[in-house]
């Protein structure tokens, strides 16, 4: 889905692209990669981690390194890095020093079943590319940021199995592709956002110990929705 959007780039978008990533493309990906490292830096990972594989680059070499060698990373064709699949990788630590700004490529990230901790930040709107989103089975807490109701092209949000409180955002009624809301075993409350009802594609909202309201009832048959209650 995803690369066939790459392909059908219109000329003037394209003719954007190329001139603002020919010059300086390898600083670009260099940004990235130290923004990385300094993530890392800040969590704790086992001995034995594969992300051990993210190591500085030595002076003049390849910024497409981690494009190839890095664990759990993927770039796209302009050597941005596209995806973050840490998933199951015995990681403790939090999102305050993950540079958002800097990894705005991203499309997928997923840091499930680890032991991540603290607040989602808001800055997360920066990733406007996002379009599958799992942080679940962590300890993640604080509310789910409203800002993710900025994140236009997000499809899957997996936030279960956290300790996030408050409510469903209401902002979530924004994200016209998403597909599959899954925010069991929280601590949220409060009810669900009948903004959910303008969601035409949503097949699947996880929810558990939530309030539900008459009006998102009257909606279900609207959206074929597979709810699933636990
Ligand atoms: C990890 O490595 C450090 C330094 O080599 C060592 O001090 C520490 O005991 C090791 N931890 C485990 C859990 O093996
Ligand atoms: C970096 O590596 C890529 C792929 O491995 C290669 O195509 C490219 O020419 C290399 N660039 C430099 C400056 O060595
Ligand atoms: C991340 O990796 C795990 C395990 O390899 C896999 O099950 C999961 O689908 C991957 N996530 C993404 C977004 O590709
Ligand atoms: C989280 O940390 C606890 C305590 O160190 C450990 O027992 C557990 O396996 C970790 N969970 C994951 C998913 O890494
Ligand atoms: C869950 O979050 C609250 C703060 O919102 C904190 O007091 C509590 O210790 C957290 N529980 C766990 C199991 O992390
Ligand atoms: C929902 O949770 C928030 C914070 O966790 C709390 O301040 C609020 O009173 C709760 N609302 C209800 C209706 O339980």
């Amino acid at each position: 889905m995803t690369s066939l959007n790459f392909l059908f780039f219109s000329p003037t978008l394209l003719i954007i692209i190329i001139l603002s990533s020919t010059p300086n493309f390898s600083c670009a990906s260099l940004e990235e990669v130290n923004a990385l490292l300094k993530w890392k830096a800040s969590l704790e990972i086992p001995n034995n981690s594969f992300l051990s594989s993210w190591l500085p680059l030595p002076m003049n070499s390849n910024a497409s390194v981690p494009c190839t060698s890095w664990f759990g990373v993927v770039c796209n064709a302009g050597g941005s890095i596209q995806r973050l699949n840490l998933s199951s990788s015995s990681l403790k630590g939090t999102l305050h020093q993950f540079s958002f700004s800097m990894l705005h490529s991203l499309t997928h990230f997923d840091l499930s079943v680890n032991n991540f901790s603290g607040p989602i930040p808001p800055e997360i709107r920066l990733l406007t590319k996002l379009v599958y989103l799992d942080f679940s089975e962590n300890k993640f807490s604080g509310v789910i940021p409203p800002e993710i109701g900025n994140m236009n092209q997000l499809t899957i949000l997996y936030l279960y199995s956290n300790n996030i409180s408050g409510s469903i955002p209401i902002e979530l009624g924004n994200l016209k592709s998403l597909t599959d809301i899954q925010v069991a075993y929280n601590q949220l409350n409060g009810s669900i956002p009948s903004s959910l009802a303008n969601l035409k594609n949503l097949h699947t909202l996880y929810l558990h110990e939530i309030n539900y309201p008459v009006p998102f009832l009257l909606n279900l048959e609207i959206w074929s929705l597979l709810l699933i209650l636990r």
